[in-house]
């Protein structure tokens, strides 16, 4: 029933990094992976989950980048889970890069948590980790899930490339998945991890009061396939959290879901000088949790003595708009 489990006394710790977008240029990768050694240190998780865009290579198979990069995180001495993001290739008009990437961390990431999950669902990488305490009862599941690549629309006769969002097959499994679990163990908390916002963010970020920076618009899936719906029907997932936009790290409760974006993970130069990180989870064993951003220090500002990592103090912005009593702004 569940992928992977792992078991440990009190609270569990999860380093939540995203987009680390691997070049090919060895300067600025190297420091992106010295930060993700640095933000190791600094939260002491019991897992990593990386929430996709490990690679910058799209469609592209780079088994050098991957050799590097699954070295690298093993050398973390972590349990590592991985979702794909939509540059690690597209799943429906590609090569088969998802497939092969997937593969060589299952065959070569030696504390990698990959499962490609069902054949017959999309996406690869749809898959469970289970939290237990050491004498076997299960206190929390988190469900990986391919949020998928590029969706293509006809707009005006002009064919669109748009976000995907997660197919009605996947949602079904993840439904199917959490009702057997239910009957098993009972309501077992539960988080879900991904690459691409639900349009529930786009919600979050105009009508809920956000804790921590809305950096950017969310770049949400362009359809809304329901899999937030099914999450509150099925009642147990507490908490989303995904990557894709690099400067949005809120997080904002949507009918008892609390929905988390992170920091990007990476010194890739795209967003300047913002300041890059990741995000940590505590998972307490009687089914709460607590979670926050991660702020590294840049390489050159590092300070002998000084930590390489600090948590950042967010503060709470008003929603923009009241859901209940949304109005088009006035035509000036
Ligand atoms: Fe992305």
């Amino acid at each position: 029933m569940l992928s992977y489990t792992l078991s440990k006394d009190g609270p569990f710790q999860i380093l939540q990094i995203t987009d680390l977008h691997l070049t090919h240029d060895w300067h600025y990768d190297v420091r992106t992976l010295a930060m993700v050694k640095d933000l190791t240190e600094f939260a002491k998780p019991d897992l990593i989950v990386i929430t996709g865009d490990v690679f910058t290579d799209g469609d592209r198979f780079t088994p050098d980048v991957m050799e590097y990069a699954c070295r690298a995180f093993d050398e973390l001495g972590v349990p590592w889970a991985f979702v794909m993001g939509n540059h690690e290739g597209d799943y429906r008009y590609g090569q088969g890069a998802r497939e092969k990437k997937g593969e060589y961390i299952r065959a070569h990431g030696k504390n990698a948590l990959f499962d490609p999950g069902p054949d017959d669902i999309f996406g690869v990488g749809n898959y469970t980790v289970g939290i237990t305490d050491k004498a076997g009862k299960l206190l929390w599941v988190l469900y990986m899930i391919d949020s998928n690549n590029r969706a293509y629309y006809t707009v005006n006769g002009q064919v669109k490339t748009c976000e995907d969002h997660i197919h009605f097959d996947q949602i079904e499994w993840y439904r199917q998945t959490s009702s057997r679990i239910q009957q098993t163990h009972g309501k077992v908390p539960a988080m879900a991890f991904f690459h691409i916002p639900l349009p529930e963010y786009t919600d979050a970020w105009l009508f809920e009061p956000c804790l921590g920076d809305r950096g950017e618009h969310v770049t949400a899936a362009t359809v809304n396939s329901g899999f937030f719906a099914a999450a509150l029907g099925q009642g147990d997932i507490k908490g989303m959290f995904v990557g894709h936009d690099h400067t949005n790290s809120f997080a904002a409760n949507v009918f008892g879901i609390t929905l988390h974006c992170c920091r990007c993970t990476s010194y890739e130069p795209k967003i300047g000088d913002t300041p890059r990180g990741g995000r940590v989870i505590t998972l307490m064993p009687d089914g709460t949790f607590e979670s926050y951003t991660v702020l590294h220090v840049r390489e050159d500002l590092q300070k002998e003595g000084e930590p390489k990592a600090y948590r950042q103090q967010e503060t709470v912005s008003a929603p923009y708009y009241d859901r209940f009593h949304f109005y088009l702004p006035e035509k000036k």
